[in-house]
């Protein structure tokens, strides 16, 4: 994505210091536009769990290229599988819910493994974290592909108005390498010229959405209406939303789907307007080996602190305060399941489907077990 007129994406090896990675500072944006540099296996966690860098495949790569960090710590005296070993569970521990770290986090281990003729074990991992982020922008380009004929049809029914999609949290191009998967239908329709508008749901306690999708949409000059969280269902009632996309952390095999917390309600309400409520995702946000989204997907829960503050812009100056009582007790769920008879369809790489075990398995019968 263009960003003050130079391509980036989320997440890449530093061209000059192939020691270091650099990712864009998320928790800066929209204020400042950093980037910062991620040199060890500490600096990824640290950057994962503080949300520098956020969003499921994003993790994913951020783990990958962790993996990459950890053989770059490797002297005569390691204990190479150990460390390793070490090292991924570390970084798996770090976010419990996107199922897109695990998997890019083992995807590199077993790439070690089986890439016997790499010159040395850091240019396999770094191979491997380098085709992770390739597979999830190819995942995110062609989700935009799919997802676009939605919108296309919509605008063919309203005659050319725009298309009123509402998006939850930022499953955007920050959040996924590049493109987005919530949000690439979104920049492929206005590539091709059909009006959109787009509801942002702020995306309370951290605000993603005001701070993070509301900014990509304006870089990108997609039309777009900033919404406290709780907005969506009236929205909804009076005929203001044409469909809802979200993206999504972990999917069962049976089409649940869990995402930022407050996705539930927006489904919910979608439900009982009748309008179309669709989660993108690439494969790899999906959990094969799971069927129940609410036992068996562990919901992240953070600091309480941060649903006690909210955190702004400030005589130049990025700044948190209290909203509540100092003493008040406060609860932080990160994510909630969305059970998939919610949901119309998932917006995957490979097509559009319906959020039930037997269209999952038509579509990923390789990776079914
Ligand atoms: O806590 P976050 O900001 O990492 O949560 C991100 C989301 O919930 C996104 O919607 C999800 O990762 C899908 S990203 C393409």
């Amino acid at each position: 994505m263009l960003v003050f007129n130079k391509n980036y994406q989320s997440i890449w090896p530093d061209e000059s210091d192939p020691s270091v990675i650099r990712v864009i500072d998320q928790q800066k944006l929209p204020f400042f536009f950093e980037t910062r540099e991620l040199r060890s296996v500490e600096d990824v966690y640290g950057a994962i769990k503080d949300m520098t860098i956020r969003g499921a495949p994003l993790i994913g790569a951020a783990g990958a290229f962790g993996i990459y960090l950890a053989t770059l710590e490797i002297t005569s005296l390691t204990n190479v599988d150990q460390h390793l070993a070490n090292a991924a569970r570390y970084l798996i521990s770090c976010r419990p819910t996107a199922v897109n770290l695990s998997w890019a986090v083992n995807y590199v281990l077993d790439r070690l493994k089986k890439d016997t003729f790499a010159p040395s074990l850091s240019s396999a991992a770094l191979k491997a974290a380098m085709e992770i982020c390739e597979m999830e922008k190819e995942n995110c380009r062609q989700i935009g592909k799919h997802g676009l004929k939605l919108i296309e049809k919509i605008s063919k029914r309203k005659k050319g108005k725009p298309v009123n999609i509402l998006t939850h949290c930022n499953a955007g191009w920050l959040a996924c390498v590049d493109y987005g998967t919530a949000t690439s239908p979104v920049y492929f329709a206005h590539d091709k010229g059909i009006p959109v508008h787009v509801w942002v749901d702020e995306t309370r306690p951290l605000n993603q959405g005001a701070r993070l999708t509301a900014w990509e949409l304006g870089q990108y000059g997609v039309p777009y209406t900033l919404i406290p969280d709780n907005t969506g269902g009236h929205l909804m009632q009076h005929g203001m939303v044409d469909i809802v996309i979200v993206g999504s952390d972990r999917t069962t095999r049976t089409g649940d789907v869990a995402n930022k917390i407050g996705t539930y309600l927006k489904a919910l309400a979608a439900y009982d307007n009748k309008i179309p409520f669709y989660s993108a995702l690439p494969s790899t946000s999906i959990d094969f080996n799971i069927r129940n989204g609410l036992s068996e997907i562990p919901v992240e829960e953070r600091d309480p602190g941060e649903v006690k503050t909210v955190t702004g812009f400030i005589d130049k100056k990025i700044l948190s305060v209290r909203i509540c009582p100092e003493n008040a007790t406060a609860v932080n769920y990160a994510f909630d399941v969305t059970p998939a008879k919610y949901i119309t369809g998932l917006i995957t790489e490979k097509g559009i489907c319906r959020a039930t075990e037997k269209d999952i398995k038509e579509m990923f019968s390789d990776k079914f077990k």
